[in-house]
């Protein structure tokens, strides 16, 4: 059959394939990120009673008013202002929709949109289906953080829209404050629309805050600002996010989004608008993770790797590259079958499969399962 594949280069991701390793070797799995403990039952049992007393037909499309309100009420606690829950907040399914939505929403045939890599791998995709052109930008040896001269160097009169996300995966980079004016000045210099994933908004360690690109005035006006509470709650599975944009983006956002998928899963919507409610159910997050940031840096540091503490997000990298210069798949695959612990080579994280000899875990995990992976990871010199 000849069928003329729109994604050529996409095939079962890494993410599928460690997985699956993870699974036939018996190994810890701290390569996908997603929790490897249980939800809030209070958010649960709200589920639950949601789904009894019959909130189970469709949704309006832009997402029951209850949710668009909390989010809006969150967004004002967090980051200092209030998007109109009607007419600027859609609640979608997941972040990857808010993500897809907002390319689709703006990306021309033939329009350039900065990548700065490593880069999350829903990003290419979404914007090669809708005739776009990624231009990549790297990130900064050794922190992951953004040259501004260069991403200015790459911009062009096709340049559309720029893709950044912070907290940052894989690298857990946070953005600082000069980070949000730098792409406001570039913003407003040039016209571009920013696509911001913050997905990890919730996760930040050692007292960093995290400055949402809707706080900033300029970048506001231009800024999809896509999030997920499958990530904020632990219930990824759940496939529920949100996209706050001004009006006349969030118009066209929508015009996609209706048929994407239309709407989003009734009772979650409603099971959520009540659980925000409580602030301390996102305002505890960074104090959670951080105990178990710290606690797989403190074994971490008890191996030959090399490492800089995650900023934010639940991932930490670590480098062997002084220790061999053995491709970071084939190290991520020994580990797995060898050492019998499942993490992510950085490499697939780039267009062009660059290996700076870095993995990714994920330390979503309870405490005694991370303990285990750290004392396995200690023989990690074997490998080399
Ligand atoms: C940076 C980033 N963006 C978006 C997503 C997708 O979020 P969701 O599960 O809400 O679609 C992920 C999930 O791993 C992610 O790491």
């Amino acid at each position: 059959m000849s069928l003329i594949s729109k994604l050529p280069q996409v095939g079962t991701t890494i993410f599928t394939t460690m997985s699956r390793m993870a699974q036939e070797e018996n190994a810890i799995n701290l390569a996908q990120g997603f929790p490897g403990f249980g939800s809030d039952p209070v958010l649960l049992e709200l589920v639950a009673k949601y789904t009894r007393e019959g909130f189970n037909q469709y949704a309006p499309m832009s997402g029951v008013s209850e949710l668009k309100q909390a989010l809006a009420i969150k967004t004002q606690l967090t980051q200092g202002y209030y998007p109109d829950p009607e007419s600027e907040v859609t609640i979608v399914s997941g972040a990857t929709e808010a993500l897809f939505a907002a390319f689709t929403a703006i990306v021309h045939p033939g329009d350039e949109v900065i990548v700065l890599e490593p880069a999350y791998d829903s990003y290419v995709p979404a914007i090669t289906l809708n005739g776009g052109v990624p231009v990549f930008v790297p990130l900064q040896s050794p922190d992951f953080s953004v040259d501004w001269e260069l991403v200015g160097s790459k911009i062009t009169s096709k340049t559309r829209a720029i893709v950044v996300n912070s907290p940052h995966n894989p690298s857990g980079y946070v953005w600082t404050i000069e980070d949000v004016n730098q792409l406001a000045s570039l913003v407003s210099e040039t016209g571009l629309f920013v696509i911001s994933d913050e997905v990890y908004e919730h996760i930040l360690f050692d007292g960093r805050t995290h400055i949402s690109l809707g706080s900033n005035a300029i970048l506001q006006e231009r800024t999809f600002v896509c999030g997920s509470f499958g990530k904020t709650f632990h219930v990824t599975g759940w496939k529920i996010g949100y996209c706050i944009a001004p009006k006349v983006l969030s118009t066209e956002f929508r015009k996609v989004h209706q048929y994407l998928t239309f709407s989003t899963v009734t009772p979650l919507q409603y099971a959520l608008a009540e659980y925000l409610e409580d602030a301390e159910k996102y305002l505890e997050l960074p104090a959670f993770y951080q105990k178990k940031r710290d606690l797989f840096l403190k074994g971490l540091a008890l191996t030959p790797l090399q490492f800089k503490p995650s900023q934010g997000s639940f991932f930490q990298l670590a480098t062997y590259g002084h220790l061999s210069k053995k491709s970071d798949v084939l190290i991520a695959e020994q580990m797995t079958r060898q050492l019998k612990v499942a993490c992510i080579p950085v490499s697939v994280f780039y267009s062009n499969g660059q290996d700076h000899q870095v993995l990714r875990f994920c330390f979503a995990k309870k405490e005694e399962e991370l303990e285990e992976a750290l004392h396995r990871i200690q023989k990690v010199a074997s490998l080399f």
